[in-house]
């Protein structure tokens, strides 16, 4: 039997998933008496409640129970930071549609039409809504923070060659296709059982134990798999948990929570959106001296996971260029918005594409190609050291990778047929662009970077795995069980994928920085090992030979010739006494960072790719397309290339999604417009490139990692700036030698606004 390690095996529940089978939140059978919960919303963005009368919604049909902030028997607080995210709003609101109370009924449409019957009379305050409003009202949800290394400033004023200039990002809604939901079901003496879907249950169980004002031991998380998470549900599950617990606590019956999808948009914070200003200054080839960059981030009302997101932004604000001089400055903005959060990448994508504007603004001033730029500023032996301190010993990867990018999709070739093209078509104007990415692997959090593991095998051989990773369709069950499959030399089929659950490993991190299969898979290992060295000695005994003779493949151990079956070691095993149960730890050795001194070395490794985008666009219209996407990206050694691939094919989309058709808009009173698929517009099959070729890149130094694999989840997103430099790179085709203007996302009338830019 081959090894179960580098195989393209299909999603565990693939079949599931396509056939309805895959149980969610919402498809677990209700336990009798189940009651449903929906959510009275502020109508205003900011100001004092200054009257809440919820008696109307108590008498409504199948009403059971009305909740308000004081019913809170803990803290009214699941903040997954420094606090300041109230389970109910109480004395003031801080955004449009934010939750006030909860009503508890028969059935969810009883919930729902009783929750419209609230009147909630508001003392309304002017709100900060935009960026700009924050900047000028000086408000923040956590101090400014910035990362410097010489004298940038000092550089760019010095009176060689500087471009300066100004991006607006826009954020980006998660669009997971299952909604944030729990369902709770009470226990005896004050315990709760939650069924969450959540990317961090552990932080699920210690919010709903504070929220509810008892022990962590007496709330049990559990989940099984979410129809994706994408960062929405690393901190913001918890709130509907503690909803429904409370709900659960107030009425003795279990409790679920499903939020509506307008809701959904409404309630749950997303990728942050930013002001950024830049000037750098570079020589005649383009290569960067100093480069000054100010990022102004609207959180929304509170810090929630805004530290480490912008953070982030800091992190990959260089992406895979050296910076010499430079000052990388963050603003952390309050406004009256719902409370931005995780979304893949992490803050990470947002640092990047503001270099990648540079990039493309030196090229576009210059006259140059800006791929010639992008390599005359990657990190290389000597130009190594990132401005936070750590030095990138794996950018050997970068060059090479690019390069056989840039032969095998042919670059300089349709550069100069792209070019000839523009010169004979006023309107429809085609451009191109190749980008690499690098991101950092770890979370910047140190004490997140643990997992911890819980392998059975049952007398009968069958192996049951848990571990503290959650499955959102990344396919991180598969690949972990794939790493237990090794261990024991059996097929991937023979170990069993659970839920995730506290009650069977304990105080896990979330699931996020792409960090999963890292983490997992080597506590899962680790537990996996503990049992084989103990069978071991059982085949030991047997066959008389020494423990380390033992070799388990192919579904057997094996000593000097001899085997046994694993299903007759296992029986042998539970007859002999010998435990067959274990637990398995991981940290992650070797890093560390002092963000006071804005030094050290936070990640582990890096993740790197390139991708090359071909675009048309039409200079009348704004109408876009991509025309060719191909894509050379890093996995290391791929535990699953299938699932891997899967990967950067969904982050690529979701990335092109973010830079060219997604756009939230707020109104002037804070109320999100774009809050339902009608307006909110999510790349659909039709958008994936006609041509879309992915491949893995082999060839790289290889981290110490489970089987020297290298984490996907996040990377891929970034691959699609090059969508966005494309885009671009046509609209630049109008007047060579002026720079673009474009912001994200490009939209057609971004596209237009850009193209007017050219024409002034
Ligand atoms: N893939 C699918 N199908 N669904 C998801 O929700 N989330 C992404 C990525 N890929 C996501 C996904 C995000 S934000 C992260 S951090 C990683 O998966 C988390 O899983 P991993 O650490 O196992 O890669
Ligand atoms: Mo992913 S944004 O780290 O959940």
């Amino acid at each position: 039997m081959s090894s179960a390690i580098g195989r393209p095996l299909p999603h565990d529940s693939a079949r599931r998933h396509v056939s309805g089978a895959a149980s969610y939140v919402d498809d677990i059978p209700e336990p009798a008496g189940t009651l449903h919960m929906a959510l009275g919303l502020s109508p205003k963005a900011a100001g004092r409640i200054t009257r809440l009368d919820v008696s109307a919604v108590r008498a409504a049909p199948g009403v059971v129970s009305v909740l308000t902030a004081g019913d809170v028997p803990g803290a009214n607080e699941c903040s997954p930071s420094i606090g300041g995210d109230p389970v109910l709003a109480g004395a003031a609101v801080s955004f449009h549609g934010q939750a006030v109370f909860a009503v508890i009924a028969e059935t969810r449409l009883a919930a729902r039409k009783a929750a419209r019957l609230g009147v909630i009379d508001i003392e309304a305050a002017a709100p900060l809504v935009t960026v700009d409003a924050a900047m000028a009202a000086g408000e923040t949800v956590l101090p400014d923070y910035a990362f410097r290394r010489g004298d940038a400033a000092a550089i760019v004023k010095a009176g060689g060659p500087v471009v300066a200039g100004e991006l607006r990002i826009g954020g980006q809604e998660h669009f997971y296709l299952e909604g944030q939901a729990a369902l709770a079901v009470p226990g005896e003496d004050g315990d709760v059982f939650i069924h969450s879907s959540t990317q961090y249950p552990n932080e699920v169980q210690h919010i709903v134990a504070h929220v509810l004002g008892v022990s962590q031991h007496q709330v049990t998380v559990h989940c099984r798999r979410m129809g994706g998470g994408f960062g929405g549900k690393e901190s913001q599950a918890s709130q509907w948990a503690a909803l429904a617990a409370l709900g659960a606590h107030a009425t003795g019956r279990p409790c679920k929570l499903r939020l509506d999808r307008d809701d959904d948009f409404t309630l749950t914070g997303k990728r942050h959106d930013f002001l950024v200003r830049y000037a750098t200054a570079h020589d005649a080839s383009g290569v960067i001296a100093g480069h000054d960059v100010t990022f102004n981030a609207r959180c929304g009302y509170s810090a929630d996971l805004s530290q480490g997101v912008i953070d982030r932004t800091m992190f990959h604000a260089d992406n895979a260029y050296y910076l010499p001089d430079v000052t990388i400055a963050t603003r952390r903005l309050k406004t009256n918005t719902v409370s931005n959060t995780a979304f893949r990448g992490f803050g990470g994508p947002q640092g990047m594409l503001a270099i990648e504007r540079v990039m493309d603004h030196i090229a576009q001033t210059g006259g140059v190609d800006p791929l010639d730029v992008r390599k005359a500023n990657f990190y290389a032996a000597g130009r190594d050291v990132t401005p936070y301190g750590q030095t990138v010993s794996d950018c050997v990867t970068l060059l090479p990778l690019v390069e056989q990018l840039e032969r095998d999709c042919d670059y300089r070739a349709r550069r100069d047929a792209l070019a000839e093209f523009n010169c004979s078509s006023p309107i429809l104007r085609k451009g191109i662009a190749l980008t690499p990415v690098k991101f950092g692997i770890s979370f910047t959090l140190m004490h997140l970077n643990q997992a911890g593991a819980l392998v059975h095998v049952y007398a009968d051989g069958s192996v049951m795995l848990n571990h503290s990773g959650t499955e959102m369709g990344q396919g991180l069950n598969r690949k972990v069980a794939q790493v237990v499959a090794e261990v024991f030399g059996l097929d991937v089929e023979a170990v069993a994928i659970t839920a995730s659950a506290t009650d069977k490993v304990p105080n896990g991190g979330p699931t996020a920085a792409s960090a999963g299969s890292d983490l997992n898979g080597m506590a899962a290992r680790n537990a996996a090992k503990t049992i084989r060295d103990r069978m071991a000695a059982v085949v030991a005994g047997m066959f008389g030979v020494s423990a380390e003779d033992v070799t388990f493949a192919g579904g057997s151990a094996w000593a000097k010739g001899r085997s046994v079956p694993f299903r007759e070691l296992a029986k042998r095993c539970w007859l002999e006494r010998v435990s067959l149960s274990a637990t398995g730890f991981y940290k992650t050795p070797d890093i560390h960072w002092d963000r006071e001194a804005a030094h050290g070395r936070p990640f582990f490794y890096f993740a790197y790719g390139a991708a090359c985008s071909e675009v048309v666009v039409d200079t009348m219209t704004g109408e876009m397309k991509v025309t060719r996407v191909d894509i050379l990206h890093d996995c290391g050694k791929s535990l699953n290339p299938a699932i891997d691939i899967g990967q950067i094919e969904g982050g690529f989309v979701q990335g092109m999604g973010w830079l060219t058709t997604e756009e939230l808009v707020f109104d002037g009173e804070g109320r999100l417009r774009t809050h339902a698929p009608a307006t909110y517009k999510i790349p659909v099959a039709s958008d994936v490139p006609e041509h879309f070729s992915v491949t893995l890149y082999e060839g790289g130094p290889l981290p110490d990692t489970i089987y020297q694999s290298k984490a996907v989840g996040e990377p891929p997103v970034m691959l699609a700036l090059s969508v966005f430099s494309a885009i671009g790179d046509a609209i630049a085709s109008l007047r060579p030698g002026m720079p673009v203007a474009l912001d994200a996302p490009a939209t057609p009338e971004a596209i237009m606004r850009a193209v007017s830019g050219m024409r002034i």
